[in-house]
């Protein structure tokens, strides 16, 4: 590990032991002060909105792993199923469009566990792995490297609204970027956000690289609303996490049980919407970056993430777009979900 940083999202709810160390490089220059600037702005606007990296502190990152095996929410088990019953098929695709090796670029990697299984199923030259989060990025890596300890594993420390930065690492080899996107973390961008995120993926690949990335295609707003709004709860504690990080990051008196979860399907514009409902008028106090305060009235609003979803038709005219337009799609047999093989 090359360098450590403190980061303004991080608390010491997890502490790493990797066995072996690997090569950390870090990107993102973290700025407490811009992350705290941005919280503050977003959540002062008269419409108030958070952006959805602030979820992920350790115990959001946690509540994150908890939603992946509630048995509403279906994205995570349904691309592990196509990723397992289409592995051979997808890796034989990889093989051809990459005949001459490539990079296996895993993008939010977290634990690394989805790469795990498919470095065993193909065989880049390199693997690495992104992730904002350095307290988990150094033991996935490490983890990586011990499974596989002929593949050249690095960890990079990076923000993946800003994919350019990776550039100068991925021009240290000559092998092309497959950019590995699972999850259908794409989902978290609008589209035309999404757009420029893939545009920048093609970019660093120089026309040669390509994608291998999740797309939740669900359309039912029944089972989407359940897939947000679970029994147990644990999606709204996700949810409502994000007023604990601002009360950390920003010095805040938010009472979390003042505000409602709340979890819709946008059928117009195709994205399952999360909002915190103020259940009465209240007033917030902020401390930093400099004293402020907020009213917000019964039933007021603060948008804290969209959730996009496609059909594979209107995936790959993003994708399109972006200048990716060799694609291949395997889904489930409902169609609830695809994983894309794309390349320029
Ligand atoms: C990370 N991302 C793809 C999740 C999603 O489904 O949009 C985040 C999430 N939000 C609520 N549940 C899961």
């Amino acid at each position: 590990m090359s360098k450590v940083s403190a980061s303004a999202l991080r608390d010491d709810f997890f502490v790493a032991s990797p066995a072996r160390l690997p090569r950390i490089v870090e990107l993102h220059a973290v700025n407490a002060a811009d992350d705290a600037a941005r919280l503050l702005a977003g959540l002062l606007a008269r419409d108030a909105r958070t952006d959805p990296k602030f979820f992920y502190d350790a115990q959001g990152s946690a509540l994150f792993d908890a939603i992946c095996h509630l048995d509403e929410y279906h994205p995570t088990r349904i691309e592990a199923a196509i990723f397992r019953d289409a592995r051979v098929a997808i890796a034989r695709e990889i093989g051809r469009e990459f005949p001459a090796g490539y990079q296996w670029v895993d993008l939010g990697c977290g634990d690394a566990a989805k790469s795990r299984d498919w470095l065993a199923a193909v065989a880049p030259r390199r693997y690495v792995g992104v992730d904002i989060a350095e307290a988990w990025l150094a033991p996935a890596v490490a983890r990586i490297a011990e499974a596989f300890p002929d593949l050249n594993a690095i960890g990079v420390v990076a923000d993946l609204a800003r994919p350019l930065t990776l550039a100068p690492v991925l021009n240290e080899v000559a092998e092309a970027p497959l950019f590995f996107y699972p999850g259908s973390s794409i989902g978290n961008f609008e589209p035309p956000r999404a757009i420029a995120m893939l545009k920048a993926l093609r970019q660093l690949g120089g026309g040669r690289g390509g994608v291998l990335i999740g797309v939740d295609c669900e359309s039912d707003p029944q089972r989407l609303e359940a897939a947000y709004d679970d029994a147990l709860g644990v999606t709204a504690a996700f949810n409502r996490n994000v007023l604990r990080v601002a009360n950390r990051v920003l010095g805040a008196d938010f009472d979390l049980r003042a505000f409602a979860h709340r979890a819709w399907f946008n059928e117009v514009d195709s994205r399952v919407e999360m909002h915190l409902v103020a259940r009465s008028p209240q007033t917030v106090r902020f401390q930093r970056p400099h004293p402020a305060e907020r009213d917000f009235e019964a039933d007021e609003v603060i948008v804290t993430e969209y959730s996009c979803k496609y059909t594979p038709a209107s995936f790959a005219a993003l994708l399109d777009a972006a200048g990716f337009r060799r694609q291949r799609v395997w889904q489930d047999p409902a169609q609830r979900f695809a994983v894309v093989l794309a390349t320029a």
